[in-house]
């Protein structure tokens, strides 16, 4: 008699597992009578039982030992969705040794384990689903291995962090505090165990490192992705970055030329009239620029519960229909080190936004301009607002392309100068030049 079940087990009923469980349950018939599979939810570990997760859960199924869903021989896929390295990665690698298909939402392990969980799984010859763990519900990873495998990849922009992208349209659209806009996507269960990981570029990294491991055919490479955070951004550089016409986005940025990779996560003003600038809240949306298929956009909640959970069970259902028809995964190609090159963050050119913090005093702005002038650094618009005699105003410069090694530099040496009294802030800014 030909197989059609299909038996899976959660470990981690929190957020994502919850919704997960959810979908499983609420939608079975759907799920059978799209693929004549019945998906079973057969375990489900947490480490309390007890606690309300707004879900019937039938009799049975709960458990608080997670061996139990690793040792368990009717269970064909084990779903990670705990979240941390430790010890998730052992369930993980354990799950694997004993045969069975891994789905995991977590982004973290992929980027910074996800070579050696790969080879386990390759050489056990099971698969390792992580569609959830970039973009919540969208679905871009089967968009890159699937969708645009005829393409080389020029390029990818992506705000693909919601509590980051909640917190900057917060501050941008109705003027409330960061650390307020931090705790409601807490409350929403779109932020991290640790937060830092949203709102210091963390977690864009991570999924970063895993949109170009996907795209360029490398391994995960977590440590090359330049990272920054948007704890800097204050509402001020919010109210300058609209009246010049952008919104502040974090942004992660992949591209490839002249056979080097650039893969860097930072806050960046976008012009207004990008569609990617108008994507707020917890949404997300990747840019994908391929040689053939030319620009792609792709846009959809970026975390919580249900989005999270419909990107895992795409997932089981694709391991579901492999184990069914005794299909392997596709071959990853993986290139060797000599084959590529990570640009460093010092050879990138971008547009800068520079606020200095200057005294108002005669002579302050050919100072400042005089040492970025040194630099090759071009102004294109400068503004500065209030007056504040023998006290600091802040002066706002946008510039032409320079390159980011003199853009240090010239910052450094004019966060020296006596008029200048705090940090300069700086913002890389695209669009096409004037
Ligand atoms: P939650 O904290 O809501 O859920 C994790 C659950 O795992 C908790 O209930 C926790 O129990 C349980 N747990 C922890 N340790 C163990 C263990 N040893 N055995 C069994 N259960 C355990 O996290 P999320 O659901 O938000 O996130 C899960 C994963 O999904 C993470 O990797 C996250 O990065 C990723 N992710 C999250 C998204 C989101 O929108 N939240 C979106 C995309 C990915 P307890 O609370 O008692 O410690
Ligand atoms: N904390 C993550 C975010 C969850 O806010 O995007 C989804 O990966």
């Amino acid at each position: 008699m030909d197989r059609n079940t299909i038996s899976v087990g959660i470990i981690g009923f929190g957020t994502v597992g919850s919704g997960t469980a959810k979908i499983l349950l609420n939608n079975k018939q759907l799920l059978k009578d799209r693929t004549g599979i019945d998906f079973n939810l057969t375990k489900i570990a947490d480490l309390d039982i007890a606690r309300d997760r707004g879900i019937k859960i039938p009799d049975g199924i709960l458990t608080t030992d997670a061996s139990e869903v690793l040792n368990d021989p009717k269970i064909d896929i084990v779903i990670e969705l705990m979240g941390g390295i430790h010890p998730a990665k052992d369930f993980i690698l354990k799950a694997i040794r004993n045969k069975k298909h891994v789905i995991t939402a977590n982004k973290a392990l992929i980027a910074t384990a996800g070579n050696e969980i790969l080879s386990d799984a390759d050489a056990n010859e099971v698969c390792v689903g992580f569609e959830a763990s970039v973009a919540g519900g969208i679905p871009i990873i089967k968009v890159l291995r699937e969708g645009l495998i005829a393409n080389n990849i020029l390029a990818i922009y992506g705000i693909i962090n919601g509590t980051s992208n909640y917190i900057l349209t917060k501050m941008t659209n109705e003027k409330v505090d960061f650390s307020l806009a931090l705790k409601e996507a807490q409350r929403l269960g779109y932020a991290e165990a640790d937060p830092t990981f949203d709102i210091e570029g963390i977690d864009t990294a991570h999924k970063l490192t895993i949109l170009s491991s996907l795209s360029y055919g490398i391994p995960f490479l977590y440590n090359d992705v330049y990272k920054e955070g948007i704890t800097k951004i204050t509402a001020m550089d919010i109210e300058f970055a609209i009246e010049l016409g952008y919104k502040i986005k974090l942004l992660a940025i992949l591209k490839a030329a002249n056979s080097e990779i650039e893969m860097r996560v930072h806050p960046t003003m976008v012009p207004n009239d990008y569609l990617i600038s108008k994507v707020d809240g917890v949404f997300n949306a990747i840019y994908v620029e391929g040689d053939a298929v030319g620009s792609t956009l792709y846009y959809g909640r970026g975390a919580g519960d249900m989005p999270t959970g419909s990107a895992v069970v795409a997932d089981i259902v694709d391991i579901g229909e492999r184990i069914i028809r005794s299909q392997k995964s596709r071959v990853r190609s993986q290139k060797k080190a000599a084959e590529f090159k990570i640009r460093k963050m010092e050879d990138v050119d971008s547009k800068y936004y520079f606020r200095f913090s200057a005294l108002d005093k005669p002579g302050v702005l050919s100072k400042i301009s005089g040492i970025l002038g040194s630099y090759n650094i071009s102004i294109a618009s400068v503004i500065q607002k209030g007056r504040r005699i023998g006290g600091a105003v802040p002066l706002v410069v946008l510039t032409h392309l320079a390159k980011e090694k003199d853009v240090t530099q010239a910052i450094r040496e004019i966060d020296q100068l006596p008029v200048v009294s705090d940090k300069t802030l700086f913002i890389r800014v695209e669009g096409e030049e004037a």
